[in-house]
């Protein structure tokens, strides 16, 4: 099968482990990419698996005396051209399949978080699958100590605060996630959510109504990817079956008018993807985009990466490329980092906190 335009037209950049590196090498940077950079944003969704780099993938692969099917960086970037979403989960499955250790899971996570403040992110809600892990045979606890471990680093290190979300596997079933919600239940007090993710089409979120129903009853909140590349009636679904606090994508919600006004009643916060969207060809162009339209329909959207190293761009350039390509005004880029701390799982002071460095960087900036 052929490539969507979007694939063809914008091939995963090479990215060095080294943010500043990078951003030599793309040159001075543009007045709005440098008001983005300084501008306090944070991620509401981001896979971590997502964020394993080629490089790291072989770095990994060779610690832990795993043969990798590919012989060279080179050859996994090639790879990364995808006609839909599951030609990507396909590959980054196997991808996943060169975290072995605590060590590893927190090498990642230092490694992304490195890259996303570096973006002038200041808070991640970070989804991990552990269902991925499990299944080869690691504990539960191998994925998510390591991922704790580093976001604890991070906070110490690097200032950024996260918190985690565990994401069910939908192409597996519901008894499966029951058991890895089981599997969790030691780690409940250091896990902030429980989100559902991979194959959308054909798993409708009703499929897990029992699960996210036991979610809710432990405190845990609910988010659910619907409307990727899904129907509308999956995004009703995951509002009125699941009770979800969050849409993750929510694309295709655009579809339908009434769907659009039920979300804006609710204030209901949808995280948007776009280099994402165009990676897995659920828009043909960056132009095309629908966030700008989100907005304008009141919307409360929010930029996110989504697999920034399978999508060529963790989280600034996905505001950079989006604002560009949109030419979207300041206002919306001000709506837009609000909208991610606002539609953030922190206490409310927190938020506040955040909103008042938003005001100032904005005031002093302008
Ligand atoms: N897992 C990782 N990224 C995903 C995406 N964009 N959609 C569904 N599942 C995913
Ligand atoms: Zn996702």
């Amino acid at each position: 099968l052929p490539s969507c335009m979007g694939s063809l037209k914008h091939p995963v950049p090479a990215a060095s482990l080294d943010p500043a590196a990078d951003r030599a090498k793309v040159g001075p940077m543009t007045a709005t990419a440098e008001f983005i950079r300084g501008l306090p944003k944070a991620e509401l969704h981001l896979h971590i698996e997502g964020s394993l780099e080629p490089e790291q993938m072989f770095e990994f692969g060779r610690r832990n005396r795993i043969d990798l099917a590919f012989g060279s960086v080179e050859e996994v970037r090639a790879a990364y051209a995808f006609s839909n979403l599951q030609d990507f989960l396909d590959i980054y499955y196997q991808g996943a399949g060169v975290l072995r250790t605590e060590r590893d899971f927190h090498d990642l996570a230092m490694a992304y978080f490195r890259r996303v403040t570096a973006d002038g992110c200041r808070h991640v809600e970070l989804f991990f699958d552990p269902q991925t892990h499990t299944d080869r045979g690691l504990p539960f606890g191998v994925a998510a100590d390591g991922l704790l471990a580093g976001m604890a680093e991070a906070k110490a290190t690097l200032g950024v605060s996260s918190s985690l979300v565990l994401c069910f596997l939908r192409h597996l079933d519901e008894d499966a996630a029951f058991a890895t919600l089981r599997a969790a239940e030691p780690w409940l007090d250091r896990i902030q959510g429980v989100g559902l993710d991979s194959s959308e089409v054909g798993h409708p979120p009703s499929k897990f109504a029992r699960l996210f129903s036991a979610a809710r009853e432990r405190g845990l909140k609910l988010v659910a990817h619907a409307g990727e590349e899904g129907p509308p009636a999956y995004v009703w679904e995951a509002l009125d079956v699941l009770r979800v606090d969050r849409i993750d994508h929510g694309n295709r919600a655009l579809e339908d008018p009434a769907l659009v006004r039920r979300l804006v009643a609710d204030g209901m916060t949808l995280t948007v993807c776009p280099l994402s969207n165009l990676k897995l060809c659920v828009v043909d162009d960056l132009k095309a985009h629908p966030l700008k339209r989100m907005l304008d329909l009141g919307l409360k959207a929010t930029l996110n990466s989504d697999d920034p190293a399978y999508f060529g761009g963790y989280l600034g350039r996905n505001w950079t490329e989006t604002a560009q390509a949109l030419n979207l005004p300041r206002a919306d880029l001000v709506t837009l980092a609000k909208n991610s701390f606002t539609g953030s799982f922190l206490p409310p002071v927190a938020v506040a906190g955040h909103l008042a460095d938003i005001d100032a960087y904005v005031s002093s900036n302008s």
